[in-house]
């Protein structure tokens, strides 16, 4: 049904003018609005006696829903491409994005012309948000190009896959049985598969396939990145990336920001580094012809992970109580037949028994939760808002094993977070940081996968605490928590270093194995050269998503755990702590969540942690005694942490 709206929004403060009027066709899908027609700018009059008054009027009568209106057509029209990606669908989303740019400049315009009284700290943070362009900023051409670039860079991503058979060197000639995509068949393989001559060729033909057919994008990308970040007032898009951590309110500047990280990574690299050194013995004993060396780095397709970043995959050759449990449930959900839908209800359910809101019906039945057939999706899993009614969804091609489960927490940690700010102006309807939004879901998660939590769910057989047990689980635990956060540090600091010029187009691929040597003392398992682009075989290199985000959310997770621990009672080590059923546990970050980002975020923080600053104190808690099992370990096998490079490690 299609009905017209017609709304004539005129203020009356006395001297009555019109801020804008908003014509439109308006359906219940709002992407057919034409937002060409929704603003007709018309000069505001400027000589009002209480402007703050007025411009909060401006504010929720007049910017809110038309801001409401454009962002639910960007969300609908990206939601359509990003589930069924065809040339039209992509043309869609570049036209909303051009109009979306209109629009941000013309609203930037009209509030820029009031007179504002700065005394006011909540206006002054909407007027900063809603003055600085991001890309409208560029011409309409740049804007077209560079959006262009990002949708083809994600479309190469989610379309590219493995061809099986290796004979076959063109992947469009490849038989349909033989080709597998990422999600779910490739990341399946390189967690199960032992042979070690195919992964090395999956490592590579992933990143043939990906990376390499985008690097001259890329460069064409940072490019014009930087020319917006400068017409924003800043020197690079890396700055403009950090101001999302910086609070000028606050005096937290910039150098604040890399300071501060930098300093959180130290804080955390001997734990990193007992772990590899662990984990190098274990793959040097399982695999002698590798030629691992004892002081060297690990070759990259060993791990179980495409990337590195998280290390699960080698668990059940790894695990330091082989005889006692392991935490990965994934045989036992599979033993009970689990279904997707039942990994979600048991996501909503952990929500709501601590007093959080469950999820509407819309969620259910317009989310999609599996790789659907016969068209091409980005499985990358995500969490959307649409901004009207509680509507809210998940994109995911959903498998049935434990990382999915918790990948499931971490997306519906997104959804409560959208839930809890809906109603803040549009402006605040964002993470109190980026980090923040990353940390809900995975905040719950580290309840959910405690042993005692896992048994309390029929998951896991034995729920008799013991020291080994607890063990096997901080090291599981470490394999993902501990083994992400130098890949988590360098996707940025690489980043960082490329918008600011440090790293030359000439030296993209040889600059990013700088990083991944000296941070996550990885190596590449064949050679590679300035042909290659690897960064760009990660889905948030070539869809342009800012990652400092989950290096900030591994931290602070632990830190919103200690505290949601500590008002749910919990007493005793903090790996053991499972907050289910704390309403005050619930409380305590459902109203943090419901400030979005209308305070500075370490005011935020503080209201639930007690201190403003992030640190890895709780995350070293954490994992105490499993540091100190490693390093006996290491000792006794003669392990010392760390690598070299040698010249032969590619
Ligand atoms: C995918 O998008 C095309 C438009 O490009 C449309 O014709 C088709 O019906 C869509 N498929 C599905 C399953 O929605
Ligand atoms: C954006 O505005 C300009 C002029 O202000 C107009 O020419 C252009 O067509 C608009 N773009 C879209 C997509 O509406
Ligand atoms: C989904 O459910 C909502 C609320 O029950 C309903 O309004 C909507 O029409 C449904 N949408 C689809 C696609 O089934
Ligand atoms: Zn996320």
């Amino acid at each position: 049904m299609v009905s017209k709206l017609k709304m004539d929004i005129r203020i009356n403060l006395g001297s009555a003018w019109t801020f804008l009027v908003l014509v439109g066709l308006c359906s219940a899908r709002f992407h057919q609005v034409d937002i060409s027609n929704l603003v007709q700018d018309t000069e505001p009059e400027l000589n009002h006696t209480d402007m703050n008054t007025y411009v909060k009027t401006w504010l929720t009568q007049v910017y809110n829903p038309a801001a409401q209106l454009v962002t639910q057509a960007d969300s609908e029209t990206q939601w359509d491409y990003n589930v069924n990606i065809t040339d039209d669908n992509q043309e869609a989303t570049l036209l909303v994005s051009a109009q979306s740019a209109n629009f941000t400049r013309v609203m930037a315009t009209q509030l820029k012309k009031f007179d504002l009284n700065a005394s006011d700290a909540t206006i002054k943070r909407l007027h900063k948000k809603i003055t600085e362009l991001g890309i409208a900023a560029l011409p309409d051409d740049d804007i077209r190009e560079i959006n262009k670039i990002i949708a083809d860079m994600t479309a190469v991503f989610s379309t590219a896959g493995v061809c099986m058979n290796e004979a076959i060197t063109d992947p469009k000639a490849c038989p349909k049985a033989d080709f597998m995509p990422l999600d779910p068949n490739i990341t399946n393989f390189l967690r199960e598969s032992r042979d070690t001559r195919k992964l090395r060729y999956i490592w590579k033909a992933w990143r043939d396939a990906t990376g390499a057919k985008m690097r001259k994008n890329f460069i064409r990308y940072v490019a014009i990145k930087n020319k917006a970040a400068k017409l924003n007032g800043y020197a690079d898009s890396g700055v403009s990336w950090r101001a999302n951590y910086a609070e000028p309110a606050l005096n937290y500047t910039d150098t604040d920001v890399l300071r501060d990280l930098e300093g959180l990574w130290q804080q955390i690299r001997p734990l990193y580094m007992d772990l590899h050194a662990y984990v190098r013995r274990k793959l040097m004993e399982k695999y002698p012809t590798e030629n691992i060396r004892k002081d060297g780095p690990i070759p990259g397709h060993l791990l179980g992970n495409m990337w590195g970043q998280s290390w699960e995959g080698v668990l059940n050759f790894t695990q330091l109580f082989p005889d006692k449990p392991k935490i990965d449930v994934t045989d036992e959900m599979k033993r009970q037949n689990y279904t997707v839908d039942r990994m979600f209800r048991l996501s909503e359910q952990f929500q709501t028994n601590i007093g959080l809101k469950p999820m509407p019906p819309v969620f259910w039945n317009a989310s999609m939760f599996e790789r659907p057939e016969g068209r091409e999706v980005v499985c990358h899993a995500s969490a959307w808002d649409f901004y009207r009614n509680s509507e809210v969804r998940i994109k995911m091609c959903t498998d049935i094993n434990m990382q999915d489960l918790i990948t499931i927490h971490h997306e519906m940690g997104h959804i409560q977070y959208f839930l809890q700010y809906e109603n803040q102006l549009m402006p605040f309807r964002e993470g109190a940081n980026s980090g923040f939004h990353e940390a809900v879901g995975d905040t719950l998660a580290l309840s959910v996968s405690t042993p005692r939590h896992l048994a309390s769910i029929g998951l896991l057989k034995d729920d008799k605490s013991d020291p080994e047990t607890d063990l096997n689980f901080m090291y599981s635990t470490a394999l993902e928590k501990i083994v992400f956060l130098p890949f988590g540090y360098i996707m940025d600091r690489y980043r960082y270093d490329v918008f600011s010029g440090k790293i030359t187009s000439d030296r993209l691929n040889a600059g990013w194995w700088d990083y991944v040597k000296k941070y996550q003392g990885i190596a590449p398992p064949v050679e590679r050269s300035e042909k290659d682009f690897d960064p760009g075989s990660k889905y948030h290199i070539a869809a342009d998503v800012e990652y400092m985000r989950y290096f900030v959310s591994f931290v602070i997770q632990f830190q919103l755990h200690k505290a949601l621990c500590n008002a749910s009672g919990h007493t005793g080590p903090l790996y053991q702590c499972d907050i289910n059923g704390s309403k005050a546990a619930g409380k305590l970050l459902g109203d943090m969540l419901s400030l979005g980002s209308s305070q500075p975020w370490p005011i935020a923080f503080e209201a639930v942690t007690g201190t403003r600053k992030m640190d890895a104190g709780a995350l070293l808690e954490f994992f105490e005694p499993l540091t100190r099992h490693l390093q006996a370990i290491n000792a006794k096998n003669g392990d010392r942490p760390g690598w070299t490079i040698h010249k032969d490690d590619f």
